[in-house]
């Protein structure tokens, strides 16, 4: 039974009153996180773990472990400073208005207040009254979801500016025994590579500096093991991401007692902030979901929590597609479009994605290496424009959404030869080429307005546009900006300022088009973050669509992600049969990036077929419950299910991921699990390919207390590689 929240009042104490111990519980169903005050005022990290019964005892807590350390206690500090007597790796760093170096915050007051979006906001202030210096850590905790988001605001009245020179979000305190971290990174093509190693004496920085495309090499998202190696149904786990679509850093630090340190925020990386008197800086959140029963269960509420309070329409519906990038590449005029519309319509998907290479005139849009910028349909490719596109595939009874990059542009354009001045390039360098692009400058307002004007022509001109794909293909190199240098901005604010450009870009592309669904595309898997999903619906994991390698990728991103928001398509990639590549990309939200046209009878009649299968258990992914059963990383499958609410109706994917004669795919069943035990089911395969009989009996009645005990073997085989079961509840 979940108790009453320890205090859900306002708290006031003033500086002289610290005497008095103040505890400051962060509380979730199943997470107690403890703060509690020095006799001095200093605010400390006491307990990370499981909730205690009685609020009464949790003044007991600090004196059961021993917080004194070589370097005075401040290993656990709440807020960790510098420039005074702490020796560890600061979450804040600065330089006060006078020069001054150093910083010593002081509990001053909290309060914690219930929200609208069922989260509880604790706020504490703290202070360097020496130096009128103020700090206010916010912590919004999600009870049932065990999610807390976590976040900083900096602010001083001193009469000169301060310099922020590390400006963390979060700075976590973990007593455990040992702990292990998994990260995730790679490059272009093979995306969110898993990385589990053991923490040891020392710091584990992990970041990126790329500014745009900004998770291509490394990724933002974590698993933190605090029991051994993170496990699917065991263990305590900390799973999150810093939301923030720019340059990231985390410091993992085992100090001298064993005990954790982490501290996660904008990467300091040529980002030294100059704060003005009353301005307020805000840090990007930290978002984590906490379980002491493994990484299955968080993965859960990291996705329940993001459905109902972060993504964009979590919990609508999303649009299966036709893209045509791989199809036609830059090569395509309005006939051969057209004949694709038809192809959407046999396929069976909702809409048309037109993708890269429609625009430019004077420069056109014929490879990569020119027109970006110049978001004007091309005349020669599109005599008709966009509208007539449009029209023609509302004809066919498919929508169409349009691919844009507008971030970015291409050296040979128009709007390079109109506005040099709005590129990010160091005025005196030779400029250096990303995809042979450059980024412009979002920190400029009137590329915002530029940006904001692109969607908003696009959609103002075509009402019926029903799908955006957002792109972003170029990391930031020679980072300078003419507009802040007009300003007289440090050039150091750069990233924090573009960054905030885009999301204030979105923030009016939302005012204005609050529906339409966006894709959140950076060349694959080089964004992907918890702030840019309060405006887009989905993102694009990576261009790797080789569906062997996308299980693996599909599994990692399924820590933290919900599949309604991870979009799955066919393509040619791999040498995977038909079958099995649209079984892979209907674990998430599918589509198609094929020339459908020239499939065979055979694989024409399963691809239509296997929509209309999708249609009917898309539910059941997009907004059910995901359990992993079998870790491809572990076994030769791959197997994961998801069930819907009431435990009804799951479907479960199999995949074989090992052909080697040794192979022990079909040694032991699959073990469902997240189904009623006393319930009963029937089982059907479903994406049965065209003159193969499945081996499931539709007949047969299984409780569900068999199928979580013992399971059911797929029988994935060299002859039949992936296999979708349905269960259904037999009233
Ligand atoms: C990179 C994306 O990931 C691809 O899907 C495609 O849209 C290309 N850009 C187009 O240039």
């Amino acid at each position: 039974m979940k108790k009453v929240p320890f205090i859900i009042v306002l708290l006031f104490l003033s500086a002289g009153l610290f005497a008095q111990e103040m505890i400051i519980p962060i509380e979730t169903n199943d997470n107690l996180m403890l703060l509690q005050t020095s006799r001095e005022g200093l605010l400390n990290t006491v307990y990370f773990g499981k909730p205690l019964e009685g609020t009464e005892e949790y003044s007991n807590v600090a004196a059961s472990y021993n917080f004194r350390d070589a370097n005075g206690g401040i290993y656990n500090a709440t807020y960790t400073t510098s420039g005074t007597w702490n020796l560890v790796e600061p979450a804040l760093e600065m330089i006060q208005s006078d020069g001054n170096t150093s910083l010593e915050l002081k509990y001053v007051s909290h309060k914690q207040e219930a929200t609208s979006d069922n989260a509880v906001l604790t706020s504490i202030l703290l202070e360097d009254a020496q130096y009128n210096f103020q700090v206010v850590l916010y912590y919004k905790a999600w009870t049932k979801e065990n999610v807390i988001e976590q976040w900083t605001e900096i602010k001083h009245t001193q009469k000169e500016a301060v310099v922020l020179k590390k400006f963390a979000s979060a700075n976590l305190y973990f007593t455990n025994k040992e702990y292990y971290l998994t990260s995730f990174g790679n490059e272009w093509a093979k995306e969110m590579q898993r990385n589990e190693e053991k923490l040891t004496r020392g710091i584990k920085s992990i970041d990126t500096k790329l500014g745009t495309r900004a998770y291509l090499l490394q990724s933002p998202n974590f698993i933190l093991s605090c029991d051994g190696k993170a496990a699917e149904n065991t263990g305590t786990v900390v799973i999150g991401q810093l939301a923030w679509s720019s340059n990231f850093r985390y410091d993992f630090e085992v100090v001298a007692n064993g005990n954790l340190r982490f501290l996660a925020g904008i990467n300091p990386f040529a980002s030294e902030y100059t704060l003005q008197p009353g301005e307020t800086f805000k840090t990007p959140s930290l978002i984590y979901v906490v379980s002491h029963k493994g990484t299955g269960e968080a993965s859960r509420n990291l996705h329940s929590w993001a459905r109902d309070y972060r993504v964009l329409d979590g919990n609508g519906e999303r649009l299966t597609l036709l893209n045509n990038w791989e199809a036609t590449y830059f090569d395509f005029d309005e006939n051969k479009l057209t004949a694709l519309f038809k192809d959407a319509k046999e396929l069976g998907v909702d809409l048309f994605l037109l993708d890269d290479g429609w625009f430019a005139n004077k420069y056109p849009r014929n490879g990569d290496n020119a027109g970006l910028g110049d978001w004007q349909e091309n005349k020669k490719k599109l005599p008709n424009g966009i509208g007539y596109l449009v029209e023609e595939a509302t004809k066919e009874g498919v929508k169409f959404g349009i691919w844009i990059e507008p971030e970015m542009v291409n050296p040979k354009s128009e709007l390079y030869e109109n506005h040099p001045e709005w590129v990010i390039r160091q005025p005196e360098r030779p400029e250096k080429y990303f995809r042979n692009q450059l980024v412009l400058d979002l920190a400029n307002p009137e590329v915002q307005d530029f940006v904001f004007g692109i969607v908003d022509k696009l959609l103002d001109n075509n009402p019926e546009l029903a799908f955006i794909k957002w792109d972003c293909n170029s990391v930031i190199y020679n980072a300078h900006s003419a507009y802040l240098e007009t300003q007289k901005v440090p050039q150091t604010h750069i990233y924090i300022e573009y960054t905030k450009g885009l999301y204030s870009v979105m923030q009016r592309v939302r005012a204005k088009f609050p529906k339409i669904p966006i894709m959140m595309c950076s060349g694959g898997g080089g964004r992907g973050d918890y702030e840019l999903f309060k405006y887009f619906t989905e993102f694009w994991p990576s261009d790797d669509t080789d569906p062997l390698e996308r299980i693996y990728m599909q599994w990692n991103y399924s820590y933290f992600f919900p599949a309604i928001v991870t979009d799955c398509h066919v393509t040619d990639w791999g040498k995977q049969p038909l079958k099995y590549r649209v079984d892979v990309a209907s674990m998430g939200k599918l589509g198609f990036d094929i020339v459908a046209g020239e499939l065979n009878e055979k694989d024409k009649q399963f691809a239509q077929d296997a929509v209309k299968n999708y249609n009917s258990f898309k539910d059941l992914v997009w907004h059910g419950d995901m359990y992993r059963l079998v870790n491809p990383y572990e076994n030769d499958i791959a197997a994961l299910m998801y069930v819907n609410n009431d435990k009804s109706r799951a479907i479960v994917f199999n995949y074989l991921v090992n052909n080697r004669y040794m192979s022990t795919a079909t040694t032991r069943p699959v073990v469902f699990a997240g189904l009623d035990a006393n319930k009963k089911y029937r089982l059907k395969e479903l994406n049965v390919y065209p003159g193969r009989r499945s081996w499931i009996d539709t007949e047969k009645v299984y409780s569900g207390d068999f199928l979580m005990k013992v399971g059911m073997n797929p029988n994935v085989s060299l002859r039949n590689t992936s296999v979708l079961i349905e269960a259904t509840e037999v009233l």
